[in-house]
């Protein structure tokens, strides 16, 4: 486990950015922490990070944003289920060849892959946040 202070959009993106390189095809990552945290920005360093040129935008009315195979981002806010997510195809994407980054993914608990990677947010204040990696 290792914990991380940020003190700003931009330092949160950096950090997501380095994050990104200890990465793998098929890895899981658990987006974790309250609303307005600072899961989709981080999610936005992580693309770049990857060499994503598209913008990241919130995939909350879409549930997943499909990066050209590279990269998943889940918005699982308004799934009921693991089944739920199932019936859309969303599991298809665990353990290929891209990688997924799941916000709210504790909704879909029960159809989550082994071995998933969690990133925890904290909102410390205004500004500063509290990023931990496990
Ligand atoms: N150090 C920081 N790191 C990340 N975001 C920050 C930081 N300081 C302030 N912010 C602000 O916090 C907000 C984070 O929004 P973001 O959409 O990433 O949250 P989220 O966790 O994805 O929320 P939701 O659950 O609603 O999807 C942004 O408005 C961002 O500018
Ligand atoms: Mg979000």
């Amino acid at each position: 486990m290792a914990i991380f202070l940020t003190g700003s959009e931009d330092a949160t993106i950096q950090f997501a950015k380095e994050y990104a390189r200890s990465l793998k095809a098929g890895d899981v990552v658990l987006l974790e922490g309250e609303m307005g945290a600072g899961k989709t920005v981080f999610a936005k360093g992580v693309a770049q990070g990857l060499g994503i040129e598209e913008e990241i935008t919130s995939p909350t009315y879409a549930y997943m944003n499909d990066y050209g195979g590279k990269l998943y981002h889940y918005d699982c806010y308004r799934l009921a289920s693991g089944d739920a997510a199932r019936a859309l195809g969303l599991t298809d994407y665990f353990g290929g060849e891209g990688i997924c980054l799941i916000e709210w993914a504790e909704n879909i608990k029960d159809a989550l892959p082994e071995g998933c990677k969690k990133v925890t947010i904290k909102r410390i204040s205004c500004a500063n946040r509290e990023i931990i990696c496990e």
